[in-house]
């Protein structure tokens, strides 16, 4: 039997992992809400450290409150290959987004050590910190920290409650100087190999065309916005319509510009309003003020920039012919970042050594693989999604579909242990 044959997952094993973790979660919303530095956040990771340990992993939690698992391989000394996901979740998500990463590698980890497979490089598993964009408007915290990304102007953006992300830390028990001294652990180029992410597609690529596996060729950049619109309150029975200065139809035309941006994408390009905040008004009174939030993405970094420009100028113009100050407020999540095309054709090879079908294509959400590849060469494997539905409690995929990802993965991770 050659060593792809005898890596086998469980599904058993990894269905009463993935069935656990799904129990741990915010109990009075809907579907699974786990998010950073919430209660049920702070035991899943409890839970995931255990399921590490129990795997055979030596873990640390580190000062930017990733868990790392380490699998210790035959040369220290050499660069160590790394692979993980996130396990937090958005408001309302889903079972698999992330954790399917996490829980397939410490999947990988029992597969090699029941067959006494040794690596010669460490394997370092890490459930990432707070992987899902929060009300500061950051995404990827653990793995922008470990990348020397996460910077003190971070620390000092702050919540709809006025809290200082800095402060969100402390409370969740992490020294703020120690997150921003995480990065030291492997800076600059060289301390680490390869970085490998199995993930769930989230889109309906795969299942459409009966792929079994997706090969990340970029992850989309993400620009955000925040608006906001400053109008004038008056009295709603007596103000004229022409002399209203309403500062939520001044929101409701930059909806649909949004809008209109994401549809003339000619690649991967989307446009969402994801949050419309107003004070809390009458309903006698016109608007005066309404703060708007919404975020730009594509793989094709000339339209993202051109898009912005084009909504930035769209807006203004008709919060203008609404007598409405529109204050523009822009932010960079992450740019467009090509996976590496080596990593592509190991994980490719892969695929193909185990006749497992594959297809080239980009990633609209954004992974934290981004933020490691400034640390090291990054790739990622995608399995299909029910629907192409993600971020919603319907997000779904079959263990059978994920058992495979995991063998593909399995096999990359070899690969990439034995190359220079
Ligand atoms: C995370 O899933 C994102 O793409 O925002
Ligand atoms: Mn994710
Ligand atoms: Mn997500």
């Amino acid at each position: 039997m050659t060593v792809s044959e005898r890596l086998q997952p469980s599904p058993d094993r990894l269905g009463a992992d993935l069935d656990e973790l799904a129990t741990v979660r915010e109990p009075t919303r809907a579907g699974w809400t786990r998010t950073v530095f919430s209660e049920p956040y702070r035991s899943s990771r409890e839970w995931v450290a255990s399921r590490m340990r129990a795997a055979g992993l030596r873990v640390e939690t580190d000062g930017a409150g990733n868990i790392v698992g380490v699998l210790p391989g035959r040369v220290p000394s050499a660069p160590a290959l790394v692979t993980g996901s996130h396990t937090d979740t958005v408001e309302a998500g889903g079972r698999f987004d992330g954790v399917v990463g996490v829980l397939g590698s410490i999947e990988v980890v029992r597969m090699l050590r029941e067959n006494d497979i040794e690596l010669d490089r460490d394997l370092l598993v890490v459930d990432f910190l707070g992987e899902e964009s929060n009300e500061f408007g950051l995404s990827c915290l653990g793995s922008r920290a470990l990348a020397g990304e996460l910077t003190t102007d971070h620390l000092d953006r702050r919540d709809r409650d006025g809290v200082r992300l800095g402060e969100r830390y402390a409370e969740f028990g992490l020294e703020p100087s120690g997150v921003l001294e995480a990065a030291a652990r492997f800076a600059g180029r060289g301390a680490l190999h390869r970085y490998l992410e199995l993930h769930v597609e989230q889109g309906p690529v795969l299942e459409q065309r009966g792929t079994a596996i997706g090969v990340v060729t970029a992850i989309a950049g993400i620009h955000r916005l925040v608006a906001d619109f400053v109008g004038r309150a008056d009295h709603a029975g007596t103000a004229p319509m022409a002399a209203r200065r309403d500062a939520l139809v001044a929101a409701a035309e930059a909806v649909l510009a949004v809008r209109q941006q994401g549809c003339g994408a000619p690649v991967h390009g989307v446009a969402t309003t994801t949050r419309l905040d107003a004070p809390p008004g009458s309903p006698n009174v016109v608007p005066a003020r309404i703060r708007m939030y919404a975020e730009m993405r594509s793989v094709d970094v000339g339209w993202l920039s051109d898009a912005q420009r084009r909504l930035g100028e769209e807006i203004s113009l008709r919060a203008a012919e609404h007598g409405v100050d529109a204050d523009l407020t822009w932010s960079v999540d992450n740019e467009c970042l090509p996976a590496d095309a080596d990593v592509q054709q190991v994980i490719t090879a892969a695929a193909d050594s185990l006749g497992v079908g594959w297809e080239a294509l980009p990633s609209g959400a954004t992974h934290d693989a981004v933020h490691i590849a400034r640390l090291c060469p990054m790739g990622m494997i995608f399995v299909p999604s029910r629907d192409g539905r993600s971020h919603c409690p319907e997000e779904w995929t079959d263990l059978e579909d994920i058992s495979t990802g995991i063998r593909v993965h399995a096999e990359a991770l070899l690969e990439l242990d034995r190359a220079r």
